[in-house]
């Protein structure tokens, strides 16, 4: 029996583990693997990547070059272009991007590739895993008839799971090996033994009756974030409208210890997830014949406050007799959050198109990210690239405005209102004392 083989050589760490796409989710999940013992290979498609790997040199934020070297010392880990080798491997992972089309529908190709692989090189006795967030089906809709079709049989040749990754790059607290775990099998036999696999790298492990309730049950956790952060910034909008401190008022609710959680507003969101998940959710909604207004509304509202940001400093420049043609502005922080160097879909992007699009001069700092550049999906205005500026004394002292878009903690915030004119900060990463003692005027989402 395919689960029994598959137990023993689990349970002995002699399972070969394969990871296809070594990026945030599948280099830190590899490393876990190589670091219990198990023989582990890494699949890209990017020779870069695979060569830092086997060099033990990290790419990633929450793999140091010391655990990455570690692994790749003890002779567990090695990554490779070479997909015939999936074959050698007694369990698959598949950790590929799942982005959306322009036309925000889901873009599956990179899944379908990642299939199409271990399907050519597939054996006898295998176990498949999906980890990529994607629409509830696409286990058993998409890959489970790729593999049939090459004439194997579910649990009696492969076992096929799905098990969402919930990383959140740069989170010290929790990582993958503290982050409990929800696996979902296309077949109960799938289930267990994806269980038990993931036993071996995590504390906890959370089986459910299906692929599809766990594909579900990671769309729902990131639409809930979407939605409540939707809710924060339109609060903030409110607050603002009222002449309400936003940020006092929801630190106030926020010591309510039943039944509140706090989201805080910002310039948008970004990341390969928030942004992204929920539409993987409506839009399978819809071809169900059902539309999500929750996801709809969050979207509209979220991505719409690079536009409120530039009000704000248009606003705030008025107010000091400038026009935002023509003004320095200097954004501090571009990448989507604080103290990483992600850029996807970054809401700093849309706030430079947008105050280049009405004339500014647009310069950044963040210590994080070297270059910024602009693909037609985000450019409205000037496609240049911007490259990083040091943050010195004159550049923040002749910039007209400045606009905190993340708050890196490695930035002297007191040094930057000791000497801007106007800063707008969209999130909170002045603190009070700070702005109080702030020679420059602060604007606050
Ligand atoms: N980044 C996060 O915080 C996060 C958190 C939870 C879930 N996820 C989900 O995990 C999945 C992967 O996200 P990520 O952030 O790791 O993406 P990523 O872009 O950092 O990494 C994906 C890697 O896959 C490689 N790749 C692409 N096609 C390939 C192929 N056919 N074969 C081998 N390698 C291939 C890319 O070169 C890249 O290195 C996505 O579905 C994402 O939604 C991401």
């Amino acid at each position: 029996m395919i689960k029994d083989e598959l137990q023993e050589s689990i349970t002995e760490k002699h399972a070969r583990i394969g990871v296809i796409g070594l990026g945030y989710v599948g280099l830190p999940l590899i490393v876990e693997f190589a670091l219990k013992g198990f023989d582990s290979t890494g699949f890209e498609v990017d020779e870069k990547k695979a060569a830092e790997v086997n060099a033990g040199r990290s790419y990633i934020v929450d793999v140091t070059g010391e655990t990455l070297s570690k692994a790749v010392d003890s002779g567990k880990l090695s990554a490779t272009t070479d997909f015939s080798k999936l074959g050698e491997c007694d369990v698959v992972i598949i950790c590929v991007p799942t982005p959306l089309r322009k036309t925000k529908d889901p873009d599956m190709s990179y899944i379908l590739t990642a299939g199409g692989e271990i399907q050519k090189y597939m054996r006898r006795g295998q176990l498949v895993i999906l980890e990529s967030t994607t629409y509830p089906g696409t286990t058993d809709e998409v890959l489970q008839p790729m593999f049939e079709e090459k004439g194997f049989k579910l649990d009696e040749d492969f076992l096929l799971a799905f098990s969402p990754e919930r990383v959140d790059p740069g989170n010290p607290q929790f990582q993958t090996h503290n982050i409990p775990k929800v696996v979902g099998g296309v077949s109960s036999d799938s289930t267990e033994i994806a269980a038990l696999l993931y036993s071996q790298i995590v504390e906890s492990v959370h089986p459910v009756s299906s692929a599809r309730v766990a594909e579900a049950a990671k769309l729902w956790e990131n639409t809930f974030r979407a939605i409540n952060i939707g809710m924060a910034n339109e609060m903030a909008k409110v607050c603002n409208a009222l002449g309400i401190d936003t940020w006092e008022v929801v630190n106030a609710a926020a010591t309510k210890p039943f039944g509140f959680m706090p989201f805080y507003p910002g310039p948008g969101i970004g990341g390969h997830c928030i942004p992204l998940d929920p539409h993987y959710l409506s839009w399978k909604a819809r071809q169900h014949g059902f539309d999500s207004k929750f996801i709809s509304l969050a979207e509209q509202i979220n991505s719409t406050m690079p536009n409120y940001v530039v009000e704000l400093v248009s606003t705030a420049l008025n107010e000091e007799k400038r026009s935002l043609n023509g003004s320095k502005v200097l954004v501090l922080g571009v990448a989507y959050k604080k103290d990483i160097d992600d850029m996807r879909e970054s809401p700093a992007l849309s706030i430079i198109d947008l105050l280049r699009a009405d004339g500014a001069e647009v310069e950044y700092h963040d210590p994080f990210v070297a270059e910024v550049t602009f693909d037609h999906a985000y450019t409205i205005g000037e496609a240049e690239p911007l490259f990083n500026q040091e943050l010195t004394d004159d550049l923040i002292s002749t910039s007209d405005c400045v606009v905190i878009c993340t708050e890196h903690s490695n930035v002297d915030y007191d040094r930057v209102c000791s000497l801007a004119k106007v800063v707008v900060d969209t999130r909170n990463a002045l603190g009070k004392e700070t702005r109080d003692g702030s020679k420059a005027r602060v604007v606050r989402l």
